[in-house]
């Protein structure tokens, strides 16, 4: 094993290996050479040297032997399909080294050719920021956003994160979620258009967004064209995998047949777009997230578990504090201005003012007002 690179992995199993996996561990030791992987069993320990492997085969060799109960070597598999670095050769995945090979020769002037964001190209975004006025911070504001909004100033917010209604029919407090398509896109779009008019130049909007899958609107799509038609960049997306279905174990659309089967999602979207710069300014004493919070959540699959207290904050539709915290700590340093246009039941600003940032959460329901404002109250000491 000298020479060969590995990446290490350390299991942790205090009750010892049973007859079966130990002739597991045996048949994956013969069956793949030790330039792939290999596997070392010590007294409380199992660890996995894993250079490159093929993935199929490994599978099918774990599901053949199917060792009992709550194996070890289900979480190895599980383990190893995580991984989301990596390179395919030969039809093995390579996670090590596997970036050397894909170097590519003149980037930048490569880059140069190909224009990058082509599309914010002739941009009138103006690099000046303003101060936004205190009355409108760490405030929960009821009203229309598209109101509400026209009051800020350009330029003032740092970062956006929000969901809009997804017009799914759910039961809001006071507004109806059940528009003709094109009347919605009009109307949230003339709330994101305030929006990118009042974010600093640098300042980020996160759109976390759900399409309704069966009436085949893309709307994450949609709201994608319509932030690059306003020249912003698309700086990437990331998947909200959440574990749970979109729609019913027995839906099919077409049970066993090719005419129409129905796609299942367990994830939803959240995109993220730049105001005229990728970068965003700020000083080295406001960053507070960790090495390994980050090297984590660049890893843009984030698997979290969906709110649990909707029916205790009285709210159909919140996405998780966990959510909104990788959120605010990869994307916007402390003391920087969050504004959710779309606050509900306020799981943004109640994370924001956790994490050190102002808040400014906007929603048009008096209930989900209260309950943000409760909920922001209830952190004072
Ligand atoms: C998907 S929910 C947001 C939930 C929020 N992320 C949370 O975790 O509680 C969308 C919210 O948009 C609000 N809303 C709908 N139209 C609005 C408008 N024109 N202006 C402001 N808020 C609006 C609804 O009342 C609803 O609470």
């Amino acid at each position: 094993m000298a020479d060969i690179k590995y990446k290490q992995m350390e299991f942790s199993i205090e009750r010892g290996l049973t007859l079966e996996e130990y002739n597991l561990l045996q048949k994956i030791n013969n069956q793949f050479t030790k330039d792939d992987i290999y596997i070392e069993h010590t007294d409380n320990n199992i660890l996995v040297y894993l250079n490159k492997i093929d993935l199929e085969k490994f599978e099918s060799l774990i599901e053949s032997e199917k060792p009992a109960g709550e194996s070890i070597f289900y979480n190895i598999l599980e383990d190893i399909k995580n991984i989301g670095s990596y390179g395919i050769k030969g039809g093995k995945r390579v996670f090590i080294d596997y970036n050397k090979e894909r170097k590519v020769s003149n980037r930048k002037a490569k880059e140069k050719k190909r224009s990058k964001q082509f599309y914010t190209e002739g941009h009138n975004f103006s690099t000046e920021n303003n101060k936004c006025p205190e009355q409108f911070l760490d405030k929960i504001i009821c009203g229309d956003s598209e109101q509400i909004l026209k009051e800020l100033p350009d330029n003032c917010i740092d970062l956006i994160l929000t969901s809009p209604p997804y017009n799914f029919g759910l039961e809001y407090d006071n507004n109806d979620d059940s528009h003709y398509w094109e009347n919605y896109f009009k109307k949230i779009e003339k709330i994101f258009s305030e929006c990118i008019r009042v974010l600093k130049y640098g300042g980020r909007f996160v759109l976390n967004v759900q399409p309704l899958f069966s009436d085949y609107i893309p709307t994450h799509h949609i709201f994608s064209s319509f932030f690059m038609k306003n020249k912003m960049i698309w700086k990437g997306e990331i998947l909200w995998e959440k574990n749970n279905y979109n729609c019913k174990y027995t839906a099919w659309g077409s049970w066993k047949s090719p005419s129409s089967p129905y796609l299942k999602y367990t994830w939803e979207f959240i995109e993220i777009y730049c105001k005229g710069n990728l970068k965003k300014p700020g000083s080295r004493d406001k960053i507070d997230i960790t090495a390994e919070e980050f090297k984590d959540w660049v890893v843009a699959k984030w698997s979290i578990a969906p709110e649990r207290r909707m029916k205790e904050y009285g709210h159909p539709a919140m996405f998780p504090e966990e959510l909104a915290r990788r959120v605010l700590k990869l994307f916007s340093y402390q003391d920087d201005i969050i504004l959710d246009p779309f606050n509900g039941a306020g799981t943004t600003t109640v994370v924001a003012k956790k994490n050190n940032r102002r808040y400014i959460g906007i929603d048009i329901s008096e209930e989900y007002c209260e309950v943000a404002q409760v909920r922001i109250d209830s952190l004072k000491e």
